[in-house]
């Protein structure tokens, strides 16, 4: 996690800077720093949020041509301002002064820091980072400059990272350094800059140069060179394609919203309607929209191992229950970071589909390369990010065309993944002829409706914020759904939990009598989906059971699941059953319940405490 900025320009780069980091705080916010180069290396750090660094720098009128900055979530070391970055080498005389701005993880700073410790330098804080400064330093005393003393340094660290290096003798550049973790370069007319991610630079510039593993760049006012390194030492300069981002400032903004997670919730119709928008121009769904390969690819595909992490495994354990009821393709969910330390059986032909809104995340992204390794052949990636490392190293792609995703709880991301997944069901459906014509019309009519469908359960959002009141005085909370709804009361509790801080926990509602019932008093509120499907009349008696405990029920029913409140039985009725849309549907009122309760306890919405959007490191 953690966000990076570097910014090298004929202008003062603060402003950048500072712009730079609030559009990454969404990456981490427990502390923010930036150091320029003026007259020295002229640092600020804070434990508060990038605007409480704003307000230092206004105060000290800081200024500088170029500059790194960094939002942090705190790995090694508690947030402080001393573990704070930029970290500095150099504060011993004789030594280069360094200063290094890193995000990921140093695996072995252990060692790493022994040693340093025995050449003489240092340490002041408890973080990784601190290392790269130092080794950097070390580096540069035998490197002809910062760009090799960077390549020399890299091979001798261990782990999944970005950096950005300046050195305080040469303030015309910056070095910076992709290894596992996100970076790339912005190219304007009166500077370059480096970010890691593109929200970052909109402001500065549309002209993205997205750097590849392993690659280190130099960055002046006026120009930049990229090389690769190999066992320390720069083999070649390389060529990256300069890329115009569709990206507009715009689609970042707040707008008429409180909350990035209530612009997004509102968004979920326009979000569907882009990422299924090749599909409504069609009269029949091919396996192309999924790339060149996929006709070939899901041919011979017999069986599904979807790998993913957080609401993204919920998304995936929907499409557990599409995959085997319409497509008839046995379905394997795996958490990813579980997934990755498993001696898992390969079953020929699989298909792995990772899933994922950032395409960062590095549980999801090992999974899939060790799904690899292990002999699957083929991968499908669903991602929100176009140039993400997910959809780099996956041979077929879906983007969910959702947009910027900045609040920490997924909420559009999610419902778009679910589309995405409803269509690729309907795809391999088709291919293995389980989908008659009829029956393929009959679902692109109904993925047609979906944007227009969820518009309409909005409208629920007055009588949510009505049971939030109730919610936001209660410590703890249960979620039930049976079937293919049983992911999406998972999903419920998860954003209760995320944003809310109650403790919810969500149960196949059919288990209930098989432990937690024990729980159920009038102080835990149970939370029940309750589509008109095959399993309504089961969740009906599930429900009984709670009743009859002094429980106290809120259920969200469909219009004809005939569910008729009374004392302790409160109801809010979406619409008439939708068929394979109900989850997609029922997730919007519990997206709201959580809003709302979140809201009423006064949280911090958009960046609940501990947490960061994507979870880059393990
Ligand atoms: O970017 P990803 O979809 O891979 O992220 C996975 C999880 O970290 C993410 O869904 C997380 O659980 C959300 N904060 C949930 O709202």
């Amino acid at each position: 996690m953690c966000g990076i900025v570097g910014a090298v320009s004929v202008n003062n780069v603060v402003p950048v800077l500072l712009e730079g980091l609030q559009r990454l705080e969404y990456r981490g916010y427990d502390s923010a720093g930036l150091v320029v180069t003026c007259g020295g290396l002229q640092r600020l750090r804070t434990t508060g949020r990038v605007h409480e660094l704003q307000k230092l720098a206004d105060e000290q009128k800081m200024q500088g041509f170029a500059g790194i900055a960094h939002t942090r979530w705190a790995t090694h070391g508690a947030p402080s301002v001393r573990n704070a970055h930029p970290h500095f080498s150099g504060l011993e005389e004789n030594n280069p002064r360094i200063a290094v701005v890193h995000n990921g993880i140093v695996e072995n700073y252990e060692s790493m820091r022994e040693r340093l410790q025995s050449e003489g330098y240092r340490f002041v804080s408890d973080t990784d980072t601190e290392v790269i400064a130092h080794l950097v330093a070390l580096n540069l005393k035998r490197s002809e400059g910062l760009l090799e003393a960077v390549c020399a340094s890299i091979a001798e660290l261990q782990g999944a990272f970005a950096i950005a290096v300046m050195e305080e003798a040469r303030p015309d550049k910056i070095v910076v350094a992709r290894n596992g973790a996100p970076l790339l370069l912005g190219l304007g007319e009166s500077g370059n800059y480096a970010a890691s991610d593109v929200s970052a630079l909109l402001k500065a510039t549309k002209n993205m140069v997205y750097l590849e593993e392993g690659d280190v760049a130099e960055l002046t006012s006026s120009g930049y060179r990229i090389v690769n390194c190999h066992n320390g030492k720069v083999v070649q300069k390389v060529e990256r394609a300069v890329h115009e981002t569709e990206l507009t400032s715009d689609a970042i903004e707040l707008g008429p919203y409180t909350h990035y997670m209530q612009k997004e919730i509102f968004e979920q119709s326009s979000a569907v309607a882009n990422t299924l928008e090749m599909v409504f121009n069609a009269q029949s769904i091919s396996p192309n929209l999924f790339g060149s390969a996929a006709e070939s690819i899901f041919s011979q595909t017999s069986s599904i191992l979807i790998l993913a992490c957080g609401t993204s495994y919920h998304a995936g354990l929907v499409a557990r229950y599409w995959l085997e009821t319409v497509a008839g393709l046995p379905c394997n969910v795996e958490i990813a970071s579980e997934y990755r330390y498993r001696d898992p059986i390969v079953s020929p032909n699989t298909l792995v589909v990772g899933i994922s809104q950032s395409g960062e995340t590095a549980d999801t992204l090992a999974a899939m390369k060790y799904a690899k390794k292990l002999g699957h052949a083929h991968s499908l990636a669903i991602c929100n990010v176009p140039e993400s490392a997910l959809i780099r190293q996956s041979d077929l792609r879906f983007l969910t065309r959702a947009g910027p995703e900045i609040g920490v709880a997924s909420t559009k991301a999610f419902t778009t993944q679910l589309a995405s997944l409803l269509l690729l069901t309907a795809t391999l459906a088709k291919l293995r002829r389980k989908l008659p014509p009829e029956a393929e019309s009959c679902l692109i009519a109904d993925l047609r409706h979906l944007p227009v469908a969820i518009q309409h359960t909005l409208q629920v959002e007055p009588q949510v914020k009505a049971w939030a009141k109730r919610f936001a005085q209660k410590r703890h909370a249960l979620f039930l759904g049976r079937g293919v709804h049983y992911p999406i009361a998972m999903e419920g509790a998860l954003k209760l939990k995320e944003i809310s801080y109650i403790h919810a926990e969500a149960y196949a509602a059919g288990e209930l009598k098989h432990g937690p019932l024990a729980l159920v008093d009038s102080e835990m509120p149970v939370v029940a989906i309750a589509p008109n499907d095959q399993l309504l009349s089961k969740l009906k008696s599930n429900l009984q059971e709670v009743h009859a405990r002094g429980g106290e029920l809120y259920v969200f029913a469909d219009a004809d699941s005939h569910i008729v409140p009374s004392e302790n039985l409160h109801v809010i009725r979406l619409s008439e059953h939708e068929g394979l849309l109900s989850p997609i549907l029922h997730t919007i009122p519990l997206q709201l319940l959580a809003y709302h309760v979140a809201l009423e306890k006064n949280t911090d919405v958009d960046k609940p405490r501990n947490l960061a959007k994507a979870v880059t490191v393990e």
